[in-house]
């Protein structure tokens, strides 16, 4: 099984170790001597890294000769925080941090085919190919999203995949209002939206037989700190800090969000299908008498969303009265 730290990329744990250090002693001033023991590194090494910290935006005062010290925490989901956080827990054990990587659900799905057992945490400050839905990609900038995937492996039909994809909308939402107080609409079938825009989004990848999961990758990206998007994106994504004019912490959040979704798939595996259809139905806005647009291969078309079929799917009640199912497409609010 890999390691954390063979895996090509991942944070070395004793850069996390020294980012730890300098957390848990924020603005003290701590000699390069003293952090070289306890991390047992030499000196220039600490030197070395300190330069890559601050290449990666973290402020880290001080010189070679005097010491170091944080001017500030940064909010970094540094796996050492997240797993004393986590401890206890499916999500608490195999932390994989990355400060820049391609796609957490690539990483993820790699490690899957490994034999990594369920439960691993792939993370990213950054991703450079973060992947979306429907091939498009995912906007995801340094520090100021939550970027992750989980690996999971749950006795379920392939067929039933999907519904941990709206189960994780529903923790996702569930975690972000007890954190801020925000409100996310859930669009079927992976959605959180404020005000029409989009603040997250899930993509669910998996191993699988004809009827069986292998495994599965699913990956959460959340805006959260975002202060701006690119020009072609700018009108269609938010982040709760654009809504709520605060900055929020990614790891309290994040801490909450594996919490949450740690309960819900329990829960899922013990109930079935219908604990998560019911409450999606009950807590998605989208669900039920939403106007809606829907373009699928079979073409485009308008209608009234009537509920989810007992496998997921959204139900709409076209134009012209007849009822369809709608088991994969882009579905968009028409007001
Ligand atoms: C979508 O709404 O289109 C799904 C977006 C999913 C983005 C997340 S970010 C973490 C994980 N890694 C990826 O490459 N994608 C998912």
């Amino acid at each position: 099984m890999p390691q954390a730290t063979s895996l090509p990329g991942t944070t070395d744990r004793r850069i996390a170790a020294l980012l730890t250090l300098l957390a848990e002693n924020a603005t003290i001033v701590i000699s390069g001597a003293r952090i070289a023991r306890e991390i047992g590194v030499s000196r220039s090494t600490v030197w070395r890294w300190v330069q890559r910290l601050r290449e990666l935006g973290v402020r880290v005062k001080g010189q070679h000769r005097t010491g170091y010290f944080l001017e500030e925490v940064p909010d970094i989901l540094t796996p050492d925080l997240l797993r004393k956080r986590m401890k206890g827990s499916l999500f608490g054990k195999h932390i994989y941090h990355f400060f820049k990587t391609d796609s957490t659900n690539r990483v993820a799905m790699e490690l899957g085919y490994a034999g990594e057992p369920e439960g691993a945490v792939v993370l990213a400050e950054e991703q450079t190919a973060g992947r979306g839905r429907a091939g498009r990609s995912w906007h995801s900038e340094r520090g100021a999203g939550i970027y992750v995937t989980l690996l999971l492996r749950p006795r379920l039909s392939p067929v039933q995949v999907p519904l941990l994809t709206m189960l994780a909308g529903l923790s996702a939402r569930a975690a972000i209002e007890a954190q801020t107080g925000l409100h996310a609409e859930l669009k079927w079938p992976n959605d959180l939206l404020m005000n029409g825009a989009k603040v997250g989004g899930i993509l669910t990848e998996m191993h699988a037989e004809p009827s069986l999961v292998r495994f599965v990758a699913l990956g959460l990206g959340i805006n959260v700190n975002q202060q701006k998007f690119p020009a072609d994106i700018a009108g269609l994504a938010t982040s709760l800090c654009k809504e709520s004019g605060k900055v929020h912490s990614r790891l309290e959040l994040l801490v909450r969000l594996l919490a949450q979704f740690g309960a819900d798939y329990n829960r899922f595996l013990r109930e079935g299908p219908a604990y998560v259809i019911e409450r999606f139905q009950l807590e998605s806005d989208f669900a039920q008498g939403k106007r809606v647009m829907v373009e699928s291969g079979k073409g485009t078309y308008f209608g009234k969303t009537d509920g989810l079929s007992p496998e997921g799917f959204l139900r709409v009640q076209k134009d012209d009265g007849q009822e369809i199912t709608v088991i994969a497409g882009d579905v968009s609010e028409v007001r």
